[in-house]
């Protein structure tokens, strides 16, 4: 869906100061989000990431439309402890569009 893919890009720019995605995407504050939908949480090659966020992954944890819904509604909620400094996304409508944008990214 084009028009949602818009609206996400949009909405990645609250995302872009920390990740990027695409083919010459590479881990800066964050991690790349290439290969996000179905990853394991904690597992970008080469990104230094927080013991919390390792330990949930190694626990079960894999981004999918929902769980990436539930992180970024709350993110230090959802996993006490993790990295990432930002307030989240409260509309799942934007996560619907970001990661709409995401996966037209390769992500
Ligand atoms: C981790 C998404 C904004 C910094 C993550 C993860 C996701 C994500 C899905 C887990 C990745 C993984 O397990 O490989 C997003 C989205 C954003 C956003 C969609 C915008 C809506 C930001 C911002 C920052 C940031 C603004 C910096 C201020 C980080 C860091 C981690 C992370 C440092 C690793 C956390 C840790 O190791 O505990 N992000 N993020 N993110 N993000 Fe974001």
């Amino acid at each position: 869906d084009p028009e949602l893919v818009a609206a996400g890009e949009k909405v990645f720019k609250k995302c872009k100061a920390c990740h990027q995605v695409g083919e010459d995407a590479k881990n800066r504050v964050g991690p790349v989000l290439n290969g996000l939908i179905g990853r394991q949480a904690g597992t970008a090659d080469g990104f230094k990431y927080s013991s919390a966020m390792k330990q949930h992954g190694e626990d079960g944890l894999v981004w999918t439309e929902q769980t990436v819904e539930e992180y970024l509604a709350d993110p230090k909620g959802y996993i006490p402890k993790n990295r990432m400094s930002f307030a989240g996304l409260k509309d799942p409508e934007d996560v619907k569009a970001v990661l709409a944008y995401i996966e037209s990214q390769g992500g």
